[in-house]
């Protein structure tokens, strides 16, 4: 169903809203990336988002509010993240806080904790509010696939499992929301998103960020249960480019492999295939998943793609790519070949 991003009609929203209360699936927009949506209270219509995605049962989802109210009824949110919401909600923020609320097993994954988050999307936003329960939602795609920014992805992937699906056009941040662990001191960021960490220690003072959360290596499984799952995978091997994309690029091709590039941040090589990314940080988010997406359309043996500067939402380019790369980053031929096994 097409809806107005800005201003969706109340009867289509309403439609949407029935399919929830009747236990059923709806994929949604948020300004993040799209959801699959099911009542958060209701155990029966939120293991069928499992089912439909492929998801291990372990892998907790977010609880999609449409208040701050509505969020300190579920879990107990710090003081801390009570004045983070207050500026940053509606928007890219989910906060994980010890849980209040009974919700069923399978949303949590048996966890004592929650993840909470109000997106800054009108028909997100209205779709919980005439639903009148809080929505569980994971990202709308197949479990390791890129996270849908436009309807047809989610189409693409999850096709009849999904009851409802509201299209307003491409996302816009491209990337998922940050999340921060409050129930730990200093607070941990467990995945960077298009709410910055300089933002976040401008509120907070100190952040903790592990490795994981910059995407160098697996994560502490006990700290981010669903960060271990290989993620943003494309079935094109992706390699990391730390030095000269155009030498890397002659590099590949001289050892007679198929190449193709992503170009982002000004830089773009002659390749078998070039798929323009952005230009500045916010461009680049936005079409990265995209791109991943078209990437797998390419008749290519490798993919090269250039690093950017981990700061601002570039620290969450950054950690998508690593991940998408499976940690495979070059800073010079020697390492490049290495990586190719030649
Ligand atoms: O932008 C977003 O956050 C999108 C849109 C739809 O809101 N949602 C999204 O959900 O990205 P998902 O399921 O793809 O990612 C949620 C992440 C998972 O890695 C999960 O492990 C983590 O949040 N998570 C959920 N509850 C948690 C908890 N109690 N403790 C630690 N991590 C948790
Ligand atoms: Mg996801």
């Amino acid at each position: 169903m097409r809806v107005d991003p800005l201003n969706p009609r109340g009867e289509d929203v309403a439609e949407a809203a029935a399919v929830i209360r009747s236990g059923g699936l709806v994929a949604f927009p948020t300004e993040t990336v799209y959801g699959l949506g099911a009542d958060a209270f209701n155990a029966e219509a939120s293991a069928r988002i499992f089912k439909a995605k492929g998801r291990p049962a372990d892998n907790p989802l977010i609880v999609h509010v449409s208040s701050l109210d509505m969020a300190l009824e579920i879990g107990d949110m710090p003081d801390r993240a009570v004045e983070v919401a207050k500026r940053a909600w509606p928007g890219p923020i989910t906060f994980v806080v010890r849980k209040r609320a009974e919700l069923p097993a399978v949303v949590t994954a048996g966890l004592p904790t929650v993840a909470l988050r109000c997106p800054a999307h009108p028909v997100a936003l209205r779709l919980i509010e005439a639903a009148g329960t809080p929505i569980a939602a994971p990202s709308a795609n197949k479990a390791g696939r890129p996270s849908p920014t436009e309807a047809s992805h989610v189409v693409e992937d999850l096709g009849d499992s999904v009851d409802l699906v509201l299209d307003a056009g491409r996302t816009f941040f491209g990337v998922e929301s940050t999340i921060i662990d409050v129930t730990r001191e200093p607070p941990v960021l467990l995945r960077p998103g298009p709410f910055t960490v300089e933002e976040l220690r401008d509120i907070l003072g100190d952040v903790e960020i592990p490795p994981f959360a910059r995407g160098l290596g697996e994560a502490d499984v006990a700290l981010a249960p669903g960060m271990k799952y290989r993620h943003y995978a494309p079935e094109v091997p992706l390699i990391l480019v730390d030095f000269d994309l155009a030498s890397a690029t002659e590099a590949v091709r001289g050892l007679g492999l198929r190449v193709a590039v992503l170009c982002l941040a000004g830089k773009c090589a002659d390749a078998d295939a070039t798929i323009y990314v952005g230009s500045d940080p916010y461009e680049i988010a936005k079409n990265l998943y995209d791109a991943l997406r078209r990437l797998d359309k390419t008749k290519v043996d490798i993919a090269l793609v250039p690093t950017v500067a981990e700061r601002g939402i570039g620290l969450a380019v950054m950690n998508r790519l690593r991940k998408a790369s499976g940690f495979k980053l070059a800073r010079n031929e020697a390492e490049l070949r290495g990586l190719l096994g030649r």
